[in-house]
């Protein structure tokens, strides 16, 4: 059975449906991911778990117990939850010491000093502060505040922990280190934990599970392997990562599919599919999925592409280029040692067990 269980939820402003009828359901133990554009409603789903937000229609409940349920208005207050949130700006308190900023939902709670004091060792200990506490909150990296936000809400064994873009204030290298962080307090103290991101990276690299949310609804769910590789939706299959699309005509053959493209080139996939001969489509593949080399025959082989570098960036450890391919532009990335120039036309080879067909 599910941790916990969102069915139907909807929240309007005005007109608007910010959330509109999501459903989930979260494994205790799981780090789970809502990942969309500005605006998709992210933070307001995290709003009503937490109890921040009223919740329009549908129920949300943890551990079978009724949270809030939109029909009756009914709403369990966010104190009486036992969930912890850390935000974006970890808000962490200035005028007090690491310590007694993790102790302090514990006095709250109204739990007994010596309990207090055990408690705060040990999560600053599995937290990496215990050197820190101390210090005055006010003077420390944006790194170690947001150990702190995790520290205090991590601190009482919160039933759920949610965390709203809780990364997007650090540096690159500090946010890598993080993730890994957080996955490892994650596996110790097996805190089920809903984060939300725009980030695709921190979503796919974080999360057990990621629903990506487009205009309120959730367009899938599924571990990060499946959403990358097995796209639901032409808004999935854009939104994560890069993808390299031809237009074509499509032919069924005995195996499966022929993609039509411009010129005599063609790809041959074993894919089945509900496309009728003669519809226009589009061949999507992942740019790493391509085998990039100099063209060397004129005419394209089977299950080439070819493309013209129109634009190169150097990136230290890779090169990035702009090839047109056809009527579009996609773009791709090379290694540094060995870098086209511009004007080159290149070979793009398919890989057809890896590239989809989708209508247009
Ligand atoms: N209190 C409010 N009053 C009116 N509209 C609101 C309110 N809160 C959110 N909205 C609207 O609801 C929609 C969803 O907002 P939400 O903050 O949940 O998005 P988000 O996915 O968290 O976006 P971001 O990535 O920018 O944080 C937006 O269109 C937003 O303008
Ligand atoms: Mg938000």
């Amino acid at each position: 059975m599910a941790h916990l269980t969102l069915r139907g939820v909807t929240r309007r402003f005005g007109d608007v449906a910010a959330v509109d009828g999501v459903d989930l359901d979260l494994p205790r133990g799981e780090i789970f991911a809502l990942l969309g554009p500005s605006g998709c409603g992210k933070s307001t789903t995290l709003r009503m778990i937490a109890g921040l937000e009223r919740v329009d229609a549908g129920t949300i409940a943890m551990a079978g117990r009724a949270l809030a349920d939109g029909a009756t208005g009914k709403a369990l207050r966010p104190e009486k939850r036992n969930i912890a949130m850390v935000f974006q700006s970890y808000a962490v308190w200035p005028h007090m010491t690491v310590g007694q900023n993790v102790e302090f939902p514990l006095k709250m709670r109204g739990v007994a000093k010596a309990e207090r004091r055990r408690r705060v060792a040990d999560i600053l200990e599995v937290t990496g502060l215990g050197a820190v506490t101390g210090r005055s909150a006010a003077m420390l990296s944006g790194g170690q505040q947001q150990r702190v936000a995790l520290a205090r809400a991590l601190v009482y064994a919160p039933d759920l922990l949610l965390l709203d873009e809780p990364l997007s204030n650090l540096d690159a290298k500090l946010r890598t280190q993080m993730r890994h962080e957080i996955r490892r307090l994650n596996r110790e103290l097996g805190t089920t934990m809903l984060f939300v991101t725009h980030d695709q990276d921190e979503a796919l690299s974080l999360a057990d599970r990621v629903a990506v949310m487009h205009g309120g609804r959730v367009e899938q769910v599924g571990a990060p392997t499946e959403l990358y590789e097995r796209p639901a939706t032409p808004f999935v299959r854009d939104f994560l990562g890069r993808v390299v699309m031809v237009e074509g005509i499509l032919a069924r053959t005995p195996g499966g599919v022929r993609v039509l493209l411009d010129g005599a080139a063609h790809v041959d996939l074993a894919a089945a599919t509900d496309l009728a001969d003669g519809d226009k489509v589009a061949l999507y593949c992942r740019p790493e999925d391509l085998d990039i080399r100099p063209a060397l025959s004129s005419p394209a082989v089977p299950n080439e592409l070819r493309g013209v570098v129109e634009s190169a960036a150097y990136l230290g450890d890779s090169i990035e280029y702009i090839l047109r391919i056809g009527a579009g532009t996609a773009v791709v990335t090379g290694g540094r040692h060995a870098p086209f120039a511009l004007g080159d036309t290149l070979a793009l080879t398919v890989d057809p067990a890896r590239a989809t067909v989708w209508p247009r």
